[in-house]
């Protein structure tokens, strides 16, 4: 692989070495070298060269077990030796209806019903129709205007890229989307918050966004608010301040409009409790979750559902006008549950908690002082350092450089898989890293990440010659 200083950037067609041979439609139709994953070993892949990469970030999130469960693969066998798929049209099944009643069981009562789905984006499309299905059906059809976040997140669906907040991820989608949509400001206290203000002030202040916005849409036009608990991928795990969603929850109470909260990156586990909602004091209305739901070992994402709004369909239309093939997929459901029990067996929350304690201290340690770090953040096995040109003005590097780029390539060369990306200002542009270990991390998994992690950043700041 290239020396420090020397990688290759994305859209470098100076020395265009195009994946060849490959039928499949790659993400980087110029990489250079695709590395092909051939086995999982715990918190490690390994690729047909025999290499080893730390899954310090568990893919985006996903892989919370590690890369070879044995419970989990053992449930998958016996599932498919049973039956792996049939139609939900004409059949439930029991991996389905168990897996259910147990992300019901952890939620409050509230939350009575799941929707299943194959990705966290199609999560987020079901949560926008069930909700636009529950306001015809409890006579309010005139609403439909959805507000989300700046710099948040929802999925790749045109309706999720809409409702998110990244012009880069719309770029020249735009004039694809639905146009039902209206954003405040995230509570992104690195970059937000004002100078003297206190951190209650704070989050009193972006989430009264909230209610400007309502009063300019008209109250009576909204649906939702959806926005991630702890931000994920587009600002780099930035949980909200104290107070911010009790304030959130009122302003929904307030104009009876649904709250949406968006868990498929820090929901299951990965912030230290199968909700993240359950840290912040509220319930939404409906609460999306995928990634860590099966543990990347089968495609699987859902919606919890409140009684109130299953109810109200119930009643009046009786029939939720949605689904897809897969819906409720027997194998990936089986997968899910093995998941589930095994986070919950081995009370593996304890460990997201002991390791993100001490994934937060490695962090601090290596680079508090760094000069191009400027902020440490996160919450449990979800946490990100904001990389920076200059630490007191908090200007961001030239996007040209491709920091993001250059950071995940020099972490690939030293064995890390780690989750950079550029797009940590509301600006659209800023780099910074995520990492989300497996739950099963050990004390020694997270020094090497750590270490690993320290290594490419330094790589990755050296200028090309
Ligand atoms: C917060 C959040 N929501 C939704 C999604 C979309 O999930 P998927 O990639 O499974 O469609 C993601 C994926 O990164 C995410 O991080």
């Amino acid at each position: 692989m290239s020396a420090a200083g020397s990688i290759r950037q994305r859209g470098d067609r100076s020395s265009p070495v195009v994946v060849s041979g490959s039928s499949a439609f790659h993400r980087d139709l110029l990489a250079p070298t695709i590395r092909e994953a051939v086995a999982g070993d715990g918190v490690y892949i390994l690729d047909k060269n025999g290499k080893r990469y730390i899954d310090g970030s568990s893919g985006s999130g996903p892989s919370c077990l590690g890369h070879s469960n044995a419970a989990v693969r053992a449930a998958m066998h016996a599932q498919i030796d049973q039956i792996a798929y049939a139609h939900t049209a004409f059949f439930t099944s029991a991996p389905m209806e168990e897996l259910a009643d147990n992300l019901c069981a952890h939620a409050p009562d509230e939350l009575s019903h799941v929707w299943f789905t194959n990705s966290g984006a199609e999560a987020a499309d079901a949560a926008f129709k069930l909700t636009r299905q529950y306001f015809i059906d409890s006579g309010q059809p005139e609403r439909h205007i959805v507000i989300g976040r700046h710099g948040g997140y929802v999925g790749s669906t045109l309706a999720g890229l809409a409702a998110g907040g990244s012009e880069r991820r719309r770029g020249p989608f735009t004039p694809l989307l639905p146009t039902n949509t209206a954003h405040i400001g995230p509570a992104y206290a690195y970059r937000g918050m004002r100078e003297g203000e206190t951190s209650d002030d704070f989050a009193l202040r972006t989430a009264r966004e909230l209610e400007a916005a309502i009063e300019t849409v008209g109250p009576s036009r909204v649906s939702a608010f959806i926005c991630e608990t702890v931000v994920g991928s587009i600002l780099g795990a930035v949980p909200a301040p104290e107070g911010y969603f009790r304030e959130i929850r009122r302003i929904c109470d307030r104009y009876g409009i649904l709250l949406i909260l968006d868990e498929v990156m820090c929901g299951m586990g990965r912030v230290g409790s199968k909700y993240a909602f359950a840290q912040e004091g509220i319930c939404p209305d409906l609460v999306m979750i995928g990634k860590a739901l099966a543990g990347g070992y089968a495609p699987l994402g859902a919606v919890l559902v409140s009684s109130t709004i299953h109810d109200a369909i119930r009643d009046k239309t009786g029939y939720f006008r949605h689904g897809h093939s897969f819906h409720g997929h027997a194998l990936a459901c089986a997968a899910a549950l093995a998941v589930q029990r095994e986070i919950e067996q081995r009370d593996l929350y304890s460990n997201i908690r002991k390791s993100g304690l001490l994934l937060d201290q490695l962090l601090r340690e290596r680079f508090a002082e760094h000069p191009h770090v400027g902020d440490i953040r996160g919450r449990g096995l979800m946490q990100a350092i904001e990389i920076v040109a200059d630490r007191s003005t908090k200007e961001n590097f030239d996007p040209a450089r491709q920091i993001d780029v250059r950071l995940t390539e020099h972490a690939l060369d030293l064995g890390l898989i780690c989750y950079a990306l550029g797009s940590s200002s509301e600006s659209g542009v800023g780099d910074h890293v995520m990492l989300m270990p497996p739950y099963i991390a050990t004390p020694q998994h997270i020094e090497e990440i750590a270490d690993k992690l320290g290594r490419a950043l330094d790589r990755a700041l050296v200028r090309d010659k």
